[in-house]
């Protein structure tokens, strides 16, 4: 049975002290039935690296998650801007999002790099969360499994099927075009793609690894729409922009109804 994972990416929204007090008013949102609320479900939070600190120091104790929206390859040495894994443990940082498609468009990141980071994240044992997702454009030529396909192959070469058996593999399904756009996908074309995903993975990583790695969608989840969502059986739960940045917004989302 795998635990639905619901996931805010912060992107490069908030301060430090804003982050905080973010983290502080979700504690006090969702903590008094965590342990009902939590039993089939996880919840984690990316903020942007400065604010990872602060954020750690809010979440202390709460079972909130932490994440991390890239991270390099290497663990140290001349990377001007970049920070690396061991840089990241300390704050108790568990999840990285790689691949984004933001990282991929906006900042030229190509699969074989994104696999680099997959590796680094694993052999620091953190959970990788390897974005995939096809553009509108691909979308409308009807390639949008040839993509996503194409971009989970890349970007988990050389991922060997014992890291993902450990649970320590998530993938999120984010089509382009439904990110920051209020065009979601609908539930049953996102779940028909997360079946192809999961059928992909059995034939790469096994399928004992396929069915404990949790596939998420992302792009425009809101309160509104979560619940048709992440009611789906291969919608292993979602990872969330702009809903992510209110703590109204993000518990309602974190209590969808998945049954
Ligand atoms: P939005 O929820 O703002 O569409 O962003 C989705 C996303 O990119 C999460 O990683």
């Amino acid at each position: 049975m795998r635990k639905k994972l619901i996931a805010g990416n912060w992107k490069m929204n908030l301060t430090a002290d804003e982050g905080r007090a973010l983290a502080l008013a979700l504690r006090s949102q969702i903590e008094p039935d965590a342990p009902v609320l939590l039993r089939d479900r996880e919840v984690m939070v990316a903020p942007p690296f400065v604010a990872i600190p602060a954020v750690a120091q809010a979440l202390a104790g709460s079972p909130i998650a932490l994440g991390a929206q890239n991270v390099h390859y290497e663990e140290r040495g001349a990377f001007t801007g970049e920070v690396s894994a061991p840089m990241l443990l300390p704050f108790g940082v568990k999840f990285v999002i790689l691949g984004h498609s933001e990282r991929r468009h906006i900042f030229d990141e190509d699969d074989a790099l994104i696999a680099r980071k997959v590796g680094a994240a694993l052999s620091h044992g953190l959970t990788p969360i390897l974005c995939v997702g096809e553009t509108a454009q691909e979308h409308d030529e009807g390639r949008a499994l040839e993509v996503v396909l194409g971009q989970l192959d890349r970007g988990l070469e050389g991922t060997a099927s014992a890291a993902a058996l450990d649970g320590r593999m998530a993938i999120a399904y984010e089509p382009v075009w439904a990110i920051g756009t209020g065009r979601n996908a609908s539930p049953e074309d996102a779940e028909a793609v997360h079946r192809a995903i999961r059928a992909r993975l059995a034939e790469r990583l096994g399928r004992e690894a396929a069915a404990i790695t949790r596939i998420l969608y992302g792009g425009s989840v809101t309160p509104q729409n979560v619940d048709v969502l992440a009611g789906r059986p291969d919608i292993d739960g979602v990872l969330v922009g702009g809903a992510s940045l209110k703590a109204d917004s993000f518990a309602r989302i974190i209590r969808a109804r998945t049954g």
